[in-house]
C-alpha cells in the first residue's frame, strides 16, 4: 500500500489495477491522508480559501433521479432571491472576508443571460478584487461567452459521473453526458478557471466509474474537483438509496490531491452532513476550500438537495465563526484572498 501511496505521489498517476487498490482500500488510511496532506501543504501551505455560496433560486427545468429540487419535486417550496437579496448577501459575505461569491442555482430559465450578466456586472463592479463563480447548469457556448464577457471568473459544473452507461442511471434520457462535457469544454476554451466533480456512492457506482471519473479528470484538467457523499432525498427515485460513505469519499479526496497537486478540492457540506467532523476530516485528507452559505435563511432551508443538510438554520455570520474554528482546530487557516488555482 506505501509502495501504491508513494507511486502515485511521485508520478500523479498509477495503472486501473493499481488505483482500484488504493480506492476499494479497507482498513487504515492515515499514510494516504498523510501524503495528500504533506502534497497539499507543498502548494498551498496550510491556507484554506472560503467561497461565499449563493443559491439564489431552487427552481429547476431538470429531473435528475437523485436532487431535492428536481422538477417533479411536487413539495420543494420553490424560491428565488431577487437581485436586491443577492447583492446584500454578497455585502455580508465581503464583510466577514470573503473575496469569492458562487452564484448557484437550478436550471431556472426565468434568469436569461441577460438578468445572469447583470448580474455578474453588478457584483463585479462593486466588488473588483472578488471573484465571481457561476454554477447554473447546462447553457450554449454563447451564453458561456456572454457571461464571461460581462466579468464572470469562474464556473463550476460536476460531471456527475464520466461513464456513459452509469450517467443514464442517474438522469433522465434528455440530459447526455456528451453535453456536459461540451460544456465543461467549451466553459475552459472560453477562459473560465473550471471546476468538475462527482458524487462518492451514488446509485450504481462502483470502483470502475470511480476510475473513469479520475481518467477523465485527467482529460480535463479543472481547476477545482469538488466531490462529496451521495445522500438520498426522501422525495426522489433514489429515496431508499444507501448514501455514499466517509470512508470512501475520504480516499477519493486524497487520490485527487495526489493526482492533481494543483487542485482546489472543497471539504463539501455533503461531507459535512454524513459525519460531524466530516469536513475536518475533509482538510486532513487533502480539501483545502470550504463553502459556506451566504444565502438568506428563509431561502436557504429550500435549497434541499439531499436530506439533513446542515446549517439550514444557521446565519450565514454564525457558519463563518464556526468554520473558522473547525479549520483552525484542524490545523489550517482561513485565508482572506480571492484563492486562485495555483498550477
Ligand atoms: N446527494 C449528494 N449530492 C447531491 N447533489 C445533488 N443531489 C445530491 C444528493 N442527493 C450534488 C450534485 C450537484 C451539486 C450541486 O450537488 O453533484 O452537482
Ligand atoms: Fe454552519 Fe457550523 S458551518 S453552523
Amino acid at each position: 500500500m506505501e509502495q501504491l501511496i508513494q507511486q502515485l505521489k511521485s508520478q500523479q498517476n498509477l495503472p486501473d489495477e493499481a488505483l482500484q487498490i488504493l480506492i476499494a482500500h479497507e482498513g487504515d488510511d492515515a499514510p494516504l491522508f498523510a501524503a495528500a496532506d504533506e502534497v497539499r501543504k507543498e502548494r498551498y501551505g496550510i491556507d484554506v480559501f472560503l467561497r461565499g455560496l449563493i443559491e439564489f433560486t431552487n427552481i429547476c427545468k431538470n429531473d435528475c433521479y437523485y436532487c431535492g429540487i428536481r422538477r417533479s419535486n411536487a413539495q420543494a417550496e420553490r424560491y428565488r432571491l431577487t437581485p436586491e437579496e443577492i447583492l446584500s448577501s454578497c455585502e455580508n459575505g465581503y464583510q466577514m472576508g470573503f473575496r469569492t461569491f458562487v452564484l448557484q442555482g437550478g436550471e431556472d430559465p426565468y434568469y436569461t443571460d441577460d438578468a445572469v450578466c447583470s448580474l455578474v456586472e453588478q457584483i463585479k463592479a462593486k466588488y473588483p478584487d472578488c471573484a465571481v463563480t457561476l454554477s447554473i447548469g447546462e447553457k450554449p457556448r454563447s451564453s458561456y461567452q456572454a457571461y464571461f464577457d460581462a466579468g464572470a471568473d469562474r464556473y463550476l459544473l460536476r460531471h456527475e459521473t464520466a461513464s456513459n452507461a452509469h450517467y443514464r442511471k442517474l438522469h433522465p434520457p434528455e440530459l447526455r453526458l456528451a453535453n456536459r462535457k461540451r460544456c465543461l469544454y467549451d466553459l475552459k476554451d472560453i477562459g473560465f478557471q473550471v471546476g468538475a466533480g462527482f458524487m462518492v456512492g451514488s446509485p450504481g457506482q462502483t470502483t470502475r466509474e470511480l476510475i473513469a471519473d479520475l481518467r477523465f479528470l485527467q482529460e480535463l484538467k479543472p481547476d477545482m474537483i469538488g466531490i462529496g457523499p451521495f445522500i438520498p432525498h426522501h422525495q426522489t427515485p433514489f429515496a431508499h438509496e444507501k448514501q455514499g460513505t466517509l470512508e470512501l469519499t475520504l480516499r477519493m479526496l486524497s487520490i485527487l490531491r495526489l493526482m492533481f497537486p494543483y487542485a482546489l478540492l472543497p471539504a463539501t457540506t455533503a461531507l459535512g452532513t454524513i459525519s460531524p467532523i466530516g469536513r475536518e476530516l475533509g482538510l486532513k485528507a487533502g480539501a483545502n476550500v470550504m463553502m459556506p452559505n451566504l444565502t438568506p435563511i428563509r431561502a436557504k432551508k429550500h435549497y434541499d438537495l439531499y436530506d439533513n443538510k446542515i446549517c439550514m438554520d444557521e446565519e450565514a455570520a454564525k457558519c463563518h465563526v464556526c468554520l473558522e474554528g473547525r479549520v483552525r482546530t484542524s490545523g489550517y487557516r482561513v485565508v482572506s484572498d480571492r484563492g486562485d488555482v495555483r498550477r
